[in-house]
């Protein structure tokens, strides 16, 4: 674990999804108590920080998404005492406590909308944004929700429309009004006085919209749909030039980092749903004023056969430049990357060689509790789905829930997670590959795990230093080469599942050991077994 103040930068982000992570209280839904007592545990991983999902009041539409008091906790995870308990035992850990702010919208049971939508004349009146219907009652314009349907619902108290980009009870704050700006940031400080080392920051590019609300363009017939969202829902079908990624937002942002340099050691990480992913992440991470890091959606969606791979890294230098990405393979919103990616690949061998690629980028990463295992996504029934974006997009999109399923601690048939049934069902299939099963089985995926994180965060040019692509003479190889104040390391990537050979150069000064892959060098001619990466220094 690094004690540096930027500590983000290639440090090791362990999420945690607070619902289903541990449940301390017996009520079936994980709290930070829960959390609390697992810290440990996450320590042993040798990752730098912790980041929680919302644990902020909430109704619990989106699952804390939808936040109605942004300086409290949900009763259902405890107190702001908890929360302190937790940040004080983590910190004694050695790891860094980051939240996840979720300020372009809010609840609609927030008492700032409750206010907003009386009339049109109350002091919270421009807080939301709010619109006249068109000539003939029909909404603003032809702006989407990312969960169905328009973004704009008719509010019959105040008698206009309000945009919200989720569900409709997330309605969408108004960041032209400066009002708005300052509270979040008042907000933010909260957090920031009591100790937390870093915000996710949600949907941090939606946080402005366009005055002129004007429509959205089509994606013309043979263009891409570029959104990343699944491609059958309507939401893909435009390009989203109005109602997100304003121009505005970066002086926003700029005064968010002024702030946050306040508080030395302190970061934020950026998640952006664009057209232009990369494009963005450029602009809201370059030149040290805006945010630290942003999430990349790269390798959230697509199978990757390594010339996507290398298009990836390719796309990211050229566009990116000094940028700071944040790697992800899995998160609570998409299905796990082990059955994603990794449907017809051994399933301990193919999560540990994944993790060894984002390990190797330039750029941050996260991990999402249960990756160290190898989970497969678990199997909702119908009768069990919670997650309201599954429902209008049911059966084609089945929602979020098989990511979200309790964490699973023994093979106890509730995974040691509770002593109830809890809010989703555990998955039986993931019972055998237990924390406690991994544990007591010194060759099982946990301890790979482990040792690939620990050795890699001993390796200052793979938390630092700059990327580039080797041409090597296997197309299924990925050969990076890393470079951080003049030491140069080599890294070769066997992603299939065949063993695979490649002539990789005569400037090798000396193989790397530690990180528990094989590989065998003859002379410049490299073998990788099945799933096997290869380190060396280079002269
Ligand atoms: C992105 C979050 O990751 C997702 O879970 C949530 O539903 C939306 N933002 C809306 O806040």
């Amino acid at each position: 674990m690094t004690t540096t103040l930027n500590w983000w930068k290639g440090g090791v982000i362990y999420q945690i999804y607070p619902r289903s992570f541990m449940d301390a209280n017996g009520d079936g839904i994980g709290d930070l108590a829960g959390i609390t007592s697992k810290l440990d545990y996450v320590a042993s991983l040798g990752v730098d920080a912790i980041w929680l999902s919302p644990i902020f009041t909430s109704p619990m539409k989106d699952f804390g998404y939808d936040v109605s008091d942004y300086c409290d906790i949900d009763p259902m995870f405890g107190t702001l005492a908890d929360f302190k308990a937790l940040i004080d035992r983590a910190h004694e850990l050695g790891l860094k406590v980051m939240i996840d702010q979720v300020i372009s919208h809010s609840a609609d049971s927030h008492p700032w909308f409750e206010e907003s939508r009386q009339d049109k004349t109350n002091p919270k009146a421009d807080w939301y944004v709010w619109s006249d219907p068109k000539p003939d009652g029909s909404p603003p314009n032809n702006w989407l929700s990312i969960f169905g349907g328009s973004a704009w619902k008719w509010d019959s108290r105040r008698l206009q429309y309000y945009l919200h980009n989720f569900l409709e009870s997330q309605p969408d704050f108004n960041f032209h009004n400066p009002d708005v700006r300052k509270a979040h940031l008042e907000n933010m400080r909260f957090w920031l006085d009591m100790g937390v080392d870093g915000f996710r920051l949600d949907t941090v590019n939606f946080y402005f919209h366009s005055e002129g609300l004007e429509d959205n363009p089509p994606v013309l017939p043979g263009e891409p749909k570029t959104m990343g969202a699944p491609h059958d829902n309507p939401y893909t079908y435009q390009r989203h030039v109005y109602d997100l990624s304003r121009p505005e937002n970066l002086d926003f942002l700029k005064d968010m980092r002024a702030m946050m340099d306040e508080y030395p050691g302190t970061t934020t990480v950026g998640e952006i749903g664009d057209d232009f992913p990369l494009k963005r992440m450029a602009e809201y991470t370059s030149g040290g004023d805006k945010l630290h890091m942003a999430y990349t959606f790269d390798f959230l969606n697509k199978p990757h056969a390594p010339d996507y791979i290398r298009d990836v890294l390719k796309n990211m230098q050229e566009i990116v430049g000094d940028g700071w990405p944040c790697w992800a393979l899995s998160n609570h919103d998409v299905v796990r990357s082990r059955t994603r990616w990794g449907a017809n690949e051994d399933g301990e061998a193919y999560p540990l060689i994944t993790l060894a690629l984002i390990l190797s980028l330039r750029g941050s990463v996260c991990l999402y509790q249960g990756e160290e295992l190898g989970l497969p996504e678990a199997d909702v029934p119908f009768e069990r789905i919670q997650d309201p974006y599954g429902i209008p997009l049911w059966p084609v999109f089945k929602g979020r829930d098989g990511c979200r399923t309790p964490m699973v601690w023994d093979k106890s048939p509730l995974g040691g997670f509770s002593t109830v049934e809890p809010w989703l069902p555990v998955s039986k299939e993931q019972l055998p590959l237990s924390v406690a099963e991994q544990e007591a089985n010194p060759d099982a995926l946990l301890h790979k795990v482990r040792k690939l994180i620990h050795w890699r965060q001993q390796q200052p040019v793979l938390v630092n230093g700059e990327l580039s692509q080797r041409d090597v003479d296997n197309a299924q190889l990925i050969a990076l080469v890393r470079e951080y104040q003049g030491e140069r390391l080599l890294v070769v990537l066997n992603m299939t599942g065949e063993s695979q050979q490649a002539t990789v150069g005569n400037d090798i000064a000396a193989e790397l050991q530690g990180h528990g892959f094989t590989s065998s060098l003859n002379g410049q001619t490299l073998t990788l077994p099945a799933y096997q990466a290869f380190f060396a220094k280079l002269s």
